[in-house]
């Protein structure tokens, strides 16, 4: 099968109850999946099955509803850990989403590993939650954070990043697809120059893993991290995926229940991988949610969602590019279905409001990536990002409000 075929993009729709919603009297045309994904039914009445028939705590009850949401919790680990390619379900941790995940590698193996002096590589397209973490760990502990430049494309310059990878980096942290201009980062070969130096690798995976196949052992990183609520799943579940000999030598930084083995006032023994890392009650039906959201998207598989949303970008550009006075704002030769631009001299925040009463859902500001705006002087951008459940004529819409914008700015 070719990966477009029975690709049917309508009915693919009808299992997102929200795509039938209407705004100032208008059809939804939500085009801000960057920042969060809609939810498929069935994600939606696995929460509400969950809490009206099955809520009960794991790890704890010697009852058949704890004994089942302990299954059903244990089982969406599973589907994670195959989902991204993992070597063992002990591999993934779950967190609240990428943001958290990137705190805990910080804290438990930054503040543990990395000394004063001791560099961080990063990219210049890092969104804010790959940057504040290792600063707030520099002011601490004196580890200096280093950036890789980008260029007007908004693609990383590897020659660059080859020559800031001195002895001094102990820890590279790099996106895998930049969430503001839709760049996607070559990371398989950053593992691989990092690895070279002897350098652990962590990939940012928020803006990838619904877009493209992700297999974590082939990309060799040593940590990859997501959120749930990018990927069809509830909002404050998130993963992250770290190699065993890594995380069984960091100490966690959560203490609670269920982290440890035993306590006493004198002494506590932590528990073993993943529970280490998961002090407290988990977001349990978030977990369970997202293991469905995780078998919906196998259903319809990421390679024919990659290849239409590639259709999609490729119309996307070429109708933007038809808007006196856009300029795109990230044009890299590998891209995701990102398309942030600037339009002559109207403010984004100006575009948004007018497409909102389009009922076309966008993004505007410096999508927490405030460096990258700062890349290309500009102070924000509108950005429209892509699912596979959106359409050709949901494009056709945005781009007519555009020029209907043009015409207000002229
Ligand atoms: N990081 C998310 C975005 O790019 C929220 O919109």
């Amino acid at each position: 099968m070719t990966p477009m075929e029975n690709f049917n993009v309508e009915e693919i729709r009808q299992d997102f109850p929200i795509l039938r919603e209407q705004v100032y009297g208008k059809p939804l045309t939500y085009l801000d999946n960057a920042a969060t994904t809609q939810k498929p039914q069935i994600v939606i009445d696995t929460l509400t099955q969950y809490y009206s028939k099955e809520n009960a705590n794991i790890h704890r009850g010697i009852f058949c509803l704890s004994e089942q949401a302990t299954k059903r919790y244990k089982s969406a680990r599973h589907k994670v850990q195959e989902f991204i390619g993992a070597a063992a379900d002990k591999e993934i941790i779950f967190v609240r989403g990428t943001t958290e995940a990137i705190n805990l590698v910080v804290q438990c193996y930054g503040r543990t590993f990395l000394k004063a002096g001791d560099e961080v590589l990063i990219t210049h397209m890092e969104h804010h939650s790959n940057i504040v973490p290792w600063q707030m760990l520099g002011e601490e502990t004196g580890v200096k954070l280093k950036v890789a430049p980008i260029n007007d494309r908004g693609e990383l310059m590897l020659e660059d990043f080859k020559k800031l990878l001195t002895d001094k980096v102990k820890f590279v942290s790099v996106a895998h697809v930049s969430n503001a201009l839709g760049t996607i980062n070559p990371v398989k070969e950053i593992v691989r120059l990092a690895h070279a130096q002897g350098v652990p690798v962590l990939l940012d995976g928020a803006q990838a893993v619904a877009h493209t196949p992700v297999n974590v052992q082939d990309l060799d990183c040593d940590f990859y991290v997501f959120s749930g609520h990018k990927l069809l799943g509830p909002t404050g579940i998130g993963v992250l995926y770290g190699k065993r000999e890594f995380l069984e030598k960091m100490p966690p930084y959560q203490g609670g229940g269920d982290m440890i083995r035993s306590v006493t006032f004198e002494k506590t023994v932590f528990n073993d991988l993943p529970y280490k890392f998961e002090a407290g009650t988990p977001h349990i039906a978030g977990v369970i949610g997202l293991g469905v959201a995780i078998d919906y998207i196998g259903s319809i598989g990421l390679e024919r969602i990659e290849a239409y949303e590639q259709e999609l970008l490729k119309y996307g550009t070429e109708k933007l590019l038809q808007v006196p006075g856009l300029r795109l704002i990230g044009t890299a030769k590998h891209k995701s279905a990102i398309l942030s631009f600037v339009l002559g001299e109207a403010h984004a925040h100006d575009i948004g409001t007018i497409l909102d009463r389009q009922g076309i859902a966008i993004r505007a500001g410096h999508h927490c990536a405030m460096p990258v705006m700062q890349r290309f002087n500009v102070p924000a951008t509108t950005r429209a990002s892509l699912a596979f459940y959106n359409t050709k004529e949901e494009i056709n819409r945005l781009v007519t409000a555009l020029h209907e914008v043009t015409e207000i700015f002229q």
